[in-house]
């Protein structure tokens, strides 16, 4: 993993460090390790990273395994802001085939669950060996439809958090911590 020489300062609309860049590397090496260990002997591995929000935790929890795999992306979008619509459009869908093959969503957070539940159900019917779920966050306070978890990474409250992946109207995507926001009028 590559280390920032420099960790970015909070700014103003920033409330503090929730997750720290040390703590996420850590955690997201035993998810690789359970992984590996869950995966092992098994057919084909397909990580399937949900952009943008994952896209900095499927670069990490895929370099961290030792299992052989492939890596997919599909893009999705049920948020403006911070208001989910419940309402997921697909963006782009993966081009990898799932037929015969174990499939490892890899998402940035688990809110409302309308986004893994809806990539959960196409995915399905795609013929796939099995279907799992990685999440870097989870928000249990928000749950409407209920989704199952594989492999999580952290529990948080019901809070806006960015970095790490994670944004608010595309900005601080790329924290290496992540911070959690002041409420946004
Ligand atoms: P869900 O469909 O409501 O579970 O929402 C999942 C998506 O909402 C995630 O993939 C994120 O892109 C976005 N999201 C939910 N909560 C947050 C947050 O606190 N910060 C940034 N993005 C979030
Ligand atoms: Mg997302």
């Amino acid at each position: 993993m590559t280390a920032s020489l420099t960790i970015p300062a909070l700014t103003e609309d920033l409330k503090g460090v929730l997750i720290d860049a040390d703590t996420i590397r850590k955690r997201v090496a035993d998810l690789a390790r359970q992984i590996d260990k869950d995966y092992e002997g098994k057919g084909e591995l397909l990580i399937v990273g949900v952009l943008k929000g994952a896209f900095i935790f499927t670069a990490d929890l895929t370099r961290a395994l030792t299992k052989e795999h492939v890596v997919d992306f599909i893009a999705l979008s049920s948020y403006t802001g911070d208001k989910t619509t419940g309402n997921v459009r697909l963006l782009m869908d993966t081009r990898q085939n799932m037929e015969n093959k174990h499939v490892l969503i890899v998402e940035d957070i688990l809110d409302s669950g309308y986004t893994l539940d809806y990539l959960i159900r196409t995915f399905k019917t795609r013929k796939p060996l099995s279907v799992k779920t990685a999440v870097l966050l989870d928000k249990p306070d928000r749950h409407i439809v209920p989704v199952e978890i594989d492999y999580c990474g952290f529990t948080i409250p019901d809070v806006w958090v960015v970095g790490y992946g994670l944004d608010y109207n595309e900005k601080h995507r790329t924290l290496p911590y992540i911070a959690e926001m002041y409420p946004q009028k």
